[in-house]
């Protein structure tokens, strides 16, 4: 879909009771900030790029055109995700309709990519969750996969069995790729969980005085080269995202940044610059506004935040939780702070009642809730 713009028409059949997915999302599809060299994202993703053509003898494929809409099977079942797995629920990922997904991770292309026979390669692209709002969440991210396939005769002489010189290779090559792009910082390995490998890591690096966490990766589980042509061979594969790791380097305080045309943004980037420090042109103060209401069983503030967003858009910063109780009766009260703020202009107050009332009307007929 090279850079090309889908319209919801032609994909989600009218009133799919399946499709879960908003305009607001779909007019993102297509933009790929990922593409652009003089974007944060783009050259995050060739610095990377960099890296790899460098450090290995053998070349990765590099793929950062395949299409964000993909089948659940892709999605899911071709990596091993469990079927009562929560990322499969309607409250956590896009479902165009209930056998395709907006990709909730570049794991997504795993499989076919092992079946047309590549063995090294990276995949960058635009991922899709549902989730709450705030400086760090944006439904829409960009992600990078990594994938490396062995064959016996690599390990054999080394004394190792496979999972042990994969892991090891692995762990190597991606302590290298962290001081690649922050210098020489202090790293360690956690010990975690992803259906599609075993063992599974996370990285974190002590940064900026607290330690974050890079990537997930680990040496790929066997079912996954056996179903596509690999059997004996071993694997690693990383996955890593690209808005927290350039909100570091490059100093950007929020990530609807990102999406941002404001030339005082786009300006200030450009291609190969790693970690060239964002200055903030402005700080419009935000505005604050509460709203309460009952809530019924099937609320999630995942869906509350979707509909702030469906009418607020990219001036919606925050939504929180401020309070909670159940009464005698058991009827739950929640109730929430939205903050409101451009990034590029000050908002009259008329301009936020108006926002608020429509969302407030918005709430009240979308989430079957009872305002109070
Ligand atoms: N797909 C995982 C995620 O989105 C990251 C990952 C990729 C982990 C590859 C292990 C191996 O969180």
């Amino acid at each position: 879909i090279g850079g090309v713009k889908i319209a919801k028409d032609d994909v989600v059949r009218e009133s799919d009771p399946a499709n879960n997915v908003p305009d607001s999302i779909f007019s993102k599809i297509g933009l790929q900030l990922h593409r652009r060299d003089n974007h944060p994202i783009g050259i995050l993703k060739n610095t990377i790029y960099d890296y790899f053509d460098t450090n290995f003898p053998a070349k990765f494929a590099k793929f950062d055109d395949l299409c964000p809409i993909v089948s659940v099977k892709q999605n899911f079942d071709d990596v091993l995700v469990p079927a009562d797995h929560v990322s499969r629920s309607y409250n956590d990922t896009y479902y165009v309709d209930a056998q395709t997904v907006l990709r909730c991770h570049t794991s997504a292309h795993q499989a076919e990519l092992l079946r047309k026979g590549h063995s090294h390669f990276l995949v960058t692209g635009d991922v899709y969750r549902r989730d709450s709002i705030d400086s760090t969440h944006y439904p829409v991210f960009h992600q990078m996969e990594g994938f490396r396939v062995f064959s016996p005769d690599e390990w054999a002489g080394s004394g190792m069995d496979g999972t042990s010189y994969a892991a090891m290779d692995l762990k190597k090559s991606l302590e290298g790729l962290a001081k690649h792009l922050f210098g020489a910082v202090d790293m360690r390995w956690v010990d975690t969980y992803f259906p599609f490998t075993n063992p599974s890591f996370e990285l974190e690096i002590y940064f900026q005085e607290k330690w974050m966490e890079v990537l997930g990766c680990g040496v790929t589980e066997q079912e996954i080269l056996k179903r596509n042509g690999r059997m004996d061979h071993v694997a690693w594969a990383f996955g890593l995202g690209l808005e927290r790791l350039a909100m570091v380097l490059f100093d950007i305080p929020d990530i609807r940044l990102f999406w941002s045309n404001d030339q005082r943004f786009t300006s200030q980037f450009s291609e190969g610059k790693l970690g060239v420090k964002f200055k903030s042109f402005s700080k419009y103060p935000p505005c604050y506004k509460d709203m309460s209401f009952w809530i019924s069983d099937a609320f999630t503030e995942n869906n509350l935040c979707e509909v702030v967003r469906g009418i607020a858009g990219d001036l919606v910063e925050e939504v929180k939780l401020i309070d909670n109780f159940t009464n005698k009766k058991g009827m739950t009260s929640h109730c929430y702070r939205i903050a409101y703020r451009s990034m590029e202009r000050s908002l009259t107050d008329e301009e936020i009642n108006q926002l608020q009332w429509s969302v407030r009307e918005a709430v009240q007929n979308k989430l079957n809730v009872i305002l109070r």
